[in-house]
C-alpha cells in the first residue's frame, strides 16, 4: 500500500510567500521554520526569485525543496531588481494570494496571518506591514539616515499615489495575486519600490489596510538597498512621470551624453591650453576621454542592473562601447552635414545630427555592451 500523503500535502494552496533573495543564503532555511511556526504546515508555499547570488542562496534553496515541496526556487540570470522578482513571483505561482516580503528577517512571519485574514475578509485589498504605523517600531533597525529618507520619500509618494498609508515604501505586503496580475502589464519593475508601483498603477486605487510590524535588525549578511534606494526612487518618480515619453534608461544615457561634452571640453581645453596641442589631437583625446567616461558612469548608473565587474568584461565592454560610440559618430557626422549642404541652418543640423547619434550609441550599446544577444 502506498504511504499515506501527509496534511500538509492535501491542504489547498492558499497563500505565496515570495521571497526576492540577493545573497540570503544563510536566512532561508530559519525563515521556512518561522514562516511554518505562523502559518502552520500547509496551504502556503515559498518562492525564492533570486538574482543569480554569488554566495549560492539558489542552490541553497534547492537543496532545501528536494525535501521541502512548498519550496520553490526561480533563478534569473542577468537580470536584478526586487521589484522584478516580486512580479517574477506573480506569475510564478497558482496560490490565490500572495505576500512579498524580505528574506533577511526583517519582517516578522507572524504577520502573515492577519493580513492574509483581513484580505480575505475584504478589509482591503492590499495588507501593508508598516514600519511607521502607530504601534510599529524600527527600534531594532537602529539606522536614523534610513529612516529619515524614508519619511520623505513617503510624503512623495503618498502625494503620488494619493493613497493615504503610513509605509509606501514597505517591502512586506499582501494582496490577492489575480489583483496583483492584472498590474503587472503597467508596472514600471524598475528598482526596489513594488508596492508603490502597484498602488500608482491600480486606477480605481485600492484600498489599503495598515499592520504595524517591528522591524528587525537583519539576521545575516548586508543590506543591498542602502546605496540604490535614493536613486531607485528617483528613477521611479520619473518613470511614472515621464516614462511614457522618453523612457528612463534613455533618460539616464541622455544625461551621462550630456555630462560627457563637459568632459570633453574639459579635455579639449586642457590640451589646447597646459599642453599646447594641436586642435586635432586635442579633440582626439578629448573624444577618447570623452567616450570612456561615459562608458564608465553608464556602466555604474544606466545600466547599474547589468553592471560588468570582471576586469575581462570591462575591457570587452569598454572596446565594444567605443566601437558602439564610433559609428554613431559617423551617422551623426553625416545626417548633420547632409541637412547643412541641404541648407539647414547650423544649429539645428549639429541637433540633428546628435539626437540620431545618441538614439544609436543607445541602441547599439544597450544591445552590444550591456545585453545579451
Ligand atoms: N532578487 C532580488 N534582486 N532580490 C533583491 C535585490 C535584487 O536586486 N535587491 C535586494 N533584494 C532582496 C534582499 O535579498 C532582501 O531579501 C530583500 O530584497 C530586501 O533587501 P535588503 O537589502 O534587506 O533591503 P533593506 O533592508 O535595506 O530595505 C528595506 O527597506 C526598503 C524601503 O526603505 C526592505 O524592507 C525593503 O523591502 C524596503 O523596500
Ligand atoms: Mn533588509
Amino acid at each position: 500500500m502506498p504511504a499515506p500523503i501527509p496534511a500538509a500535502a492535501t491542504a489547498p494552496l492558499e497563500l505565496a510567500i515570495v521571497l526576492p533573495t540577493l545573497n540570503e543564503r544563510d536566512n532561508i532555511a530559519p525563515l521556512i521554520e518561522r514562516i511554518e511556526a505562523a502559518l502552520g504546515t500547509g496551504g502556503w508555499e515559498v518562492l525564492v526569485v533570486d538574482d543569480n547570488s554569488s554566495d549560492g542562496t539558489a542552490e541553497e534553496a534547492r537543496q532545501l525543496s528536494l525535501t521541502d515541496p512548498r519550496l520553490r526556487v526561480i533563478q534569473r540570470i542577468g537580470r536584478r531588481g526586487l521589484a522584478s522578482a516580486a512580479i517574477e513571483g506573480f506569475c510564478a505561482t497558482a496560490a490565490p494570494y500572495v505576500a512579498v516580503m524580505d528574506a533577511d528577517h526583517q519582517h516578522d512571519p507572524a504577520l502573515l496571518r492577519p493580513m492574509l485574514a483581513s484580505v480575505k475578509a475584504g478589509e482591503a485589498e492590499v495588507a501593508v506591514a508598516s514600519r511607521f504605523a502607530e504601534g510599529a517600531s524600527t527600534a531594532e533597525w537602529n539606522r536614523p539616515d534610513r529612516e529619515k529618507l524614508s519619511s520623505i520619500a513617503n510624503r512623495l509618494a503618498r502625494r503620488l499615489t494619493g493613497v493615504d498609508l503610513s509605509d509606501p515604501m514597505s517591502g512586506y505586503f499582501l494582496l490577492p495575486t489575480a489583483t496583483a496580475r492584472r498590474l503587472v502589464p503597467n508596472l514600471s519593475g524598475i528598482g526596489f519600490k513594488i508596492l508603490l508601483d502597484l498602488l500608482a498603477t491600480a486606477n480605481p486605487p485600492l484600498t489599503v489596510k495598515d499592520f504595524p510590524m517591528n522591524f528587525s535588525a537583519r539576521r545575516s549578511g548586508e543590506s543591498k538597498l542602502d546605496r540604490a534606494i535614493a536613486f531607485d526612487f528617483l528613477a521611479g518618480l520619473y518613470d511614472k512621470s515621464f516614462g511614457r515619453i522618453i523612457p528612463t534608461r534613455f533618460a539616464l544615457f541622455a544625461t551621462v551624453g550630456v555630462l560627457g561634452v563637459v568632459v570633453h571640453m574639459a579635455i579639449l581645453y586642457a590640451c589646447l591650453l597646459a599642453f599646447g596641442a594641436t586642435f586635432a589631437w586635442g579633440q582626439a583625446a578629448a573624444t577618447f576621454g570623452a567616450m570612456s567616461f561615459n562608458f564608465w558612469l553608464n556602466n555604474w548608473l544606466t545600466y547599474r542592473d547589468s553592471r560588468l565587474e570582471s576586469a575581462a568584461a570591462l575591457l570587452k565592454g569598454w572596446v565594444s562601447f567605443i566601437v558602439a560610440c564610433s559609428i554613431g559618430a559617423f551617422a551623426n557626422v553625416a545626417v548633420a552635414t547632409t541637412l547643412h549642404d541641404y541648407g539647414v541652418h547650423t544649429l539645428p543640423a549639429a541637433l540633428v545630427g546628435i539626437a540620431i547619434g545618441s538614439v544609436w550609441n543607445y541602441a547599439l550599446s544597450s544591445r552590444f555592451v550591456w545585453g545579451r544577444f
